[in-house]
């Protein structure tokens, strides 16, 4: 079996996703699940990007140590210096340096021509190789880059010193056959490939990646670089799950990694869980209906034999069976145990307190769902806001003005406000406004049910722009004009100033 390296990078190009952003402790969590699972390589961030990136990918690297951990620069000095200072506690370290290739790069983003371009490609592997060993070098767009000149900067920056040259379909552009094909050129045409790891990185904008990926890992690519859920710039990258589930699925293909798949599930839902970012129900390997039958044909044949419809047994990627059926009536105990299925360890004080919550929805709802415990426990990240919503109170419907009237504690003092708008959400926020006087403009609102009874709990997220910086909020609730506020109010309690 030939061992594919899987390199993730949720911690940094999944994090570029507006909203997902991630506080440190909350990169640190994922970083020791990705230990866990088994993955090779964690890109923990792009240091000079922002002091937090930094501090991040320095935090990242003291709580690993078995993973390599990769820190992301452009092909500029100052950058790679930073990176170098960020990885200093890792225990094995890499820098990811590169350039864009393509000509639309080298031309409108660079204003520059090929020539050029190769001798700041050799010169940033040679200065990222001054300050450590293992140096990965990325030639964004390569999905677009002509063959024979991506072959001369690879083949160059392989003799300056990279241990791994990443081709990155940067646009999700490419068909697999042709992506295949790349990969086959290179290791037929540059020289010395065989010093160097063979590394791919596919975008999902076409629906293509993982099968990009695919084709790539058949023609010769070592490593692939990949996220948890897919989750990444635009419509993502190649979802880590997805791959590595392919090449055990498919055995004589002659593909392993190192994955230890029954963990992959509880690390999806955390991920999902901290990013606030939900999987699409189709999802493939982690959708809730990726194993759920529901035609009867398909109940029947899968009761005869799993096998009539089922390729991946659940429990190899760590979907168990709930027998536990969660209600008004379940314990602490049942509660615990869903919640550690769900990659959530909680004990004492915060495991009382989800417990409490669980229990006043439980009397709301006749059934809680998995998405359902997972917003519970997320519902208690809420530190310290500065505003806090203490109650609304809506009056909406047909030939109705709509009207709100809510109460709020701020900086330790109680205010209230009423007003109409035109519907009860509007109303709700032109009451808020008229306490806090700020200008902000509310430029996204999303809505989205976890399931499907009128039961259910309505997740809002919302974008908002406030002296020029956009702020992100997010809200939960069986009341959608409540969670519509909340997410709103949290959005105020991130801004600067
Ligand atoms: O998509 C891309 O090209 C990238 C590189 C920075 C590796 O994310
Ligand atoms: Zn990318």
């Amino acid at each position: 079996m030939q061992n594919i390296i899987i390199f993730d990078t949720t911690l940094r190009d999944g994090e570029q996703v507006p909203g997902c952003q991630l506080n440190t402790t909350e990169k640190i969590q994922i970083a020791k699940a990705l230990e866990e699972i088994g993955v090779d390589v964690i890109e923990a961030g792009f240091p000079v990007s922002s002091p937090g990136d930094f501090n991040s990918v320095m935090e990242v690297s003291k709580a690993v140590s078995e993973p390599i951990i990769c820190a992301l620069t452009r092909g500029v000095k100052n950058d790679i210096d930073v990176a170098a200072e960020s990885l200093k506690y890792a225990k094995r370290k890499r820098i990811h340096t590169g350039i864009g290739t393509s000509d639309f790069h080298i031309r409108y983003k660079f204003n520059s021509n090929r020539e050029e371009i190769l001798e700041r490609a050799i010169a940033a592997t040679k200065y990222a190789k001054s300050l450590v060993e293992d140096v990965e070098f990325y030639c964004e767009d390569a999905g677009r880059t002509d063959n024979a000149y991506l072959a001369r900067v690879v083949e160059a920056v392989i003799k300056a010193g990279a241990t791994v040259v990443n081709i990155p379909d940067t646009t999700g552009y490419c068909l697999p056959e042709q992506f295949g094909e790349k990969i086959a050129y290179l290791k037929n045409n540059v020289q010395n490939i065989d010093k160097a790891i063979l590394a791919v990185h596919c975008h999902n904008d076409l629906g293509l990646a993982t099968a990009n990926t695919m084709a790539a890992i058949q023609n010769g690519a070592l490593q692939v670089e990949t996220t948890i859920n897919g989750i990444g710039e635009r419509a993502g990258n190649t979802a880590m799950e997805e791959i590595v589930m392919i090449c055990k699925s498919h055995p004589y293909l002659g593909y392993s990694t190192r994955i230890k798949t029954p963990k992959i599930y509880a690390l999806s839902r955390t991920v999902s869980n901290l990013m606030n970012m939900p999987i699409q129900h189709n999802k493939a390997i982690v959708g809730r209906n990726a194993f759920a039958h529901s035609s009867g044909i398909h109940q029947d044949g899968v009761l005869k034999n799993k096998d009539s419809y089922e390729i991946i047994d659940p429990k190899d990627v760590g979907i168990e069976e709930n027998s536990i059926l969660l209600t008004a009536r379940s314990g602490r105990a049942a509660l615990k145990h869903r919640l550690s299925i769900l990659g959530i360890n909680v004990e004492g004080e915060r495991l009382d307190s989800i417990y409490e919550n669980f229990l006043k929805l439980a009397d709301k709802k006749r059934e809680i769902s998995d998405d359902d415990i997972l917003m519970l426990a997320g519902v208690q990240h809420a530190k310290n806001p500065k505003i806090k919503l203490n109650y609304l109170k809506v009056t909406s419907g047909k030939e109705v003005v709509p009207e709100a009237e809510i109460g709020i504690t701020m900086s330790g003092k109680e205010y209230e406000a009423k007003a109409s708008g035109n519907g009860p959400v509007d109303a709700a926020i032109k009451a808020l406004k008229q306490i806090l006087k700020k200008k902000m403009v509310l430029q996204e609102f999303v809505i989205q049910s976890i399931n499907r009874g009128s039961d259910d709990i309505g997740k809002v997220h919302m974008q908002l722009l406030y002296e020029d910086k956009i702020y992100y909020g997010f809200g939960a609730n069986t009341d959608i004009v409540v969670a519509s506020l909340e997410a709103y109010i949290d959005a105020i309690n991130k801004f600067k100033s």
